[in-house]
Order: structure tokens, then C-alpha cells, then sequence
């Protein structure tokens, strides 16, 4: 037995962003209209240019990268006085997470603190209109916000059936602009979700078919993008499309120890949640490898890595190569570059073994396994700097 539940509506297409205004209009009853960005994307003058023909727009570009609760209540304190009937998230995950929180503080009273876990909220969140940004994050389709509890140093997960964006616009000219670096990394958080969602106890037959296509694409697509993603618009779409199939994959499914890991130290070092991920992507799969073979091998024949009648194990192992090179080759900064510190490992492990999705990887992972995997992440540097 599986569900699969999706409110969403996704409109995916080269320049379906410029139809924003005109949505916004058919869809939803007149009254001002909250839009939160952050302060790159609106530089890019892409948020002015999709919200010039509505009127009574409030914007607020004050979004940072892994949002705080200080940040999401002082925006919710100022948008219950605008009254609005939608609010619009137009960037990446860290902007459409907070974009989903603000929703649901405008008709809830308090802190986003009071509503950390599954549908604590009494009423329905304000209805919010997703425009991504980034090839990575997947916030589009799924129904949770990651906000970040400064005081904690803990990233909270704020969820439930009515967070779902109401739209997703997946447009993939606002790519156009991104920084190769960002492609990399948010690329990399999309294969990471699919990875994961493939391989997490709670995969249906369903999220196994888009965790497939997802990898298949961003293996296929991500370095043209990351080499050139400005004049390649073929590459654009491919990485946009492997975005959001990958996150409908984990939407439904699950990620595992990789954000596990990933979310304790973005919340403890303020790290980019992509690079993270990258991190420790290889090193959870070796982990896992055992657990995982035969999704990890669906992987390998899906992607013609091997031959369809090559042994399992063998073909396992030949994924989570192409998994190590793809990161490599896209030049990811290494655990050590990052910040990672011996003394923080006992803090982050026991983080990383409280996180919601622990017990959703495929081989239980224990406090002294994530120990583990942050030493075998600063050793894999030292190993790297001597050859
Ligand atoms: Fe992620």
C-alpha cells in the first residue's frame, strides 16, 4: 500500500514565470499580495519585473540563507497588518520555506517556534505561490518548511497538507542568472533528494520511478549546466525538470542520514544546504551501500552504467562511483574548506541522530555511525591533500 498526495498545481516551462501577475489574478480573490525574496534574486530584477502589473504588493528581500525564526516572525509581524490574500515565494529553498512559514503565521498567532512538527497550526496557512529559483531545493512541491531555531542552532521542520504551495511555477530562464557555484551545489542537493528517496525505507513503486528519471537527468544535464548555463537553455530545463521530479520523489518519500548530517551543520555553521549535502552524499552511500544495493543497482542499470545482466553488487558500487566523480568534477569545497571542526562532532552527531528522518534510512545509523562519517569526511581531505 502507498498514498501519494499532491495539491500543487506545477506549471513547468520555458518562461511560465512571466505569467505570474496574470495567475495571481485569475486565481485568487483582489486584496494586497505579500512577496518575499532575498536580496540577490532581487538584484537580478526578477521579482520587480513578474510583479509590475499587480498592484498592492508588499515585498520583502530581507530572506537570508537558512532562515532564522527571528527573521520569519519580524516579516509575519508586519504582513498580519497588510492583510494579504497570497503570498508569493520567489527564490530559492531557504525563500520558499520562509514564504510558506510567513502563510501560516499571517492567520496563526505567535512565533514559528510554536508550530515546530506535524500540523500544529488551527488554521489554514494563507494559500503561496512558489516561483524556485535554484535547480535544488524541490520546497516547491513538498509541504514542509525548514526554519532555522537560532537559539538551538537547530534547523525546525514546520508541516502539513495545508503547506503545500497552492502553485508551483517552474520557470527555467530564472536559472539564467545563477552562479555556477550555486548551480553545483543546488544541483547536487536534487540528486542528493533523489538518492535519498530511492533508497529510504518509506519508498513507494511511485517515488522509485521519479527518483529514477530525476537522477538520470541531473547526471545527464548537470555539468553542461554547470559549465555554461547561460547559453545552454537545453540544460537549463533538464536540471529544472531533475529540481522539481526530485522533489516530488522526496515530497512523498523521504531523505535519509545525508540530511541528517546536512541539517545539523547548515544550522551550525550557517552552511549552504547544497554543499552539505555534497559532502557527505558519497560517504552515506558507502554507509549505506550494503542496505541499499539493490536500489542503488536499479540506479546503475537505469542509467546504462553497466549491462542489465551485470551482478548486482558490482552495479551498486559502479552508481555510487558515478556519484563521487559527479562531485568531484564539479568542485565542491571540501569538509575541511567548510569550517568542520573535531570539536563540534559530538554535538552534530547527537543532532543528525534526533533528526526526524533518521529512522528512514535504509541501514540504521547510530550516534557513533555519524561520529564516524564527520572524521571519515575530515580524513577523506587529509587523503585528497597528500596524493
Ligand atoms: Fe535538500
Amino acid at each position: 500500500m502507498f498514498q501519494h498526495f499532491l495539491p500543487t498545481k506545477i506549471i513547468f516551462g520555458q518562461g511560465v514565470a512571466a505569467g505570474l501577475a496574470r495567475i495571481i489574478q485569475e486565481d485568487f480573490p483582489p486584496g494586497p499580495i505579500l512577496c518575499l525574496t532575498d536580496k540577490g534574486v532581487r538584484k537580478t530584477g526578477l521579482v520587480d519585473s513578474l510583479l509590475t502589473k499587480l498592484r498592492t504588493v508588499e515585498i520583502f528581500d530581507e530572506v537570508e540563507a537558512n532562515p532564522r525564526r527571528r527573521t520569519i516572525d519580524e516579516i509575519a509581524l508586519r504582513a498580519r497588518s497588510l492583510r494579504p490574500v497570497v503570498v508569493i515565494g520567489v527564490g530559492g529553498g531557504s525563500v520558499l520555506d520562509a514564504a510558506k512559514a510567513v502563510a501560516l503565521l499571517v492567520t496563526n498567532p505567535g512565533s514559528i517556534r510554536d508550530y515546530e512538527g506535524r500540523q500544529r497550526y488551527t488554521q489554514s496557512p494563507l494559500p503561496m505561490v512558489a516561483v524556485p529559483t535554484t535547480c535544488g531545493t524541490g520546497s516547491e512541491v513538498t509541504w514542509v518548511a525548514v526554519i532555522t531555531d537560532e537559539n538551538r542552532k537547530f534547523k525546525m521542520s514546520i508541516k502539513g497538507p495545508e503547506m503545500y504551495p497552492r502553485i508551483a511555477l517552474v520557470d527555467p530562464e530564472t536559472l539564467k542568472t545563477l552562479p555556477s557555484p550555486l548551480i553545483a551545489a543546488t544541483g547536487l542537493d536534487a540528486l542528493t533528494h533523489a538518492v535519498e528517496a530511492l533508497a529510504v525505507k518509506v519508498a513507494s513503486p511511485l517515488t522509485d520511478i521519479l527518483a529514477l528519471e530525476a537522477i538520470k537527468l541531473i547526471v545527464a544535464w548537470l555539468k553542461e549546466a554547470y559549465k555554461d548555463i547561460k547559453n545552454n537553455h537545453l540544460a537549463r530545463e533538464k536540471v529544472m525538470l531533475a529540481s522539481l521530479i526530485a522533489g516530488l520523489a522526496f515530497g512523498q518519500s523521504d531523505v535519509g542520514a545525508v540530511h541528517c548530517l546536512s541539517e545539523a551543520l547548515g544550522a551550525w555553521y550557517d552552511l549552504p544546504h547544497g554543499v552539505a549535502n555534497a559532502v557527505f552524499l558519497p560517504l552515506v552511500m558507502e554507509f549505506n551501500l550494503k542496505y541499499a544495493q539493490p536500489k542503488y543497482a536499479r540506479a546503475a542499470y537505469y542509467l546504462n552504467l553497466v549491462a542489465p545482466d551485470e551482478d548486482e553488487a558490482r552495479a551498486a558500487r559502479e552508481f555510487l562511483l558515478k556519484v563521487k566523480s559527479l562531485k568531484q568534477e564539479l568542485e565542491i569545497p571540501s569538509a575541511r574548506a567548510l569550517g568542520l571542526r573535531e570539536q563540534d562532532f559530538p554535538l552534530l552527531a547527537q543532532k543528525a541522530v534526533e533528526n526526524n528522518s533518521n529512522p528512514s534510512n535504509p541501514r540504521p545509523v547510530s550516534y557513533e555511525d555519524y561520529l564516524s562519517l564527520l572524521h571519515q569526511a575530515l580524513a577523506e581531505d587529509e587523503r585528497n591533500e597528500d596524493s
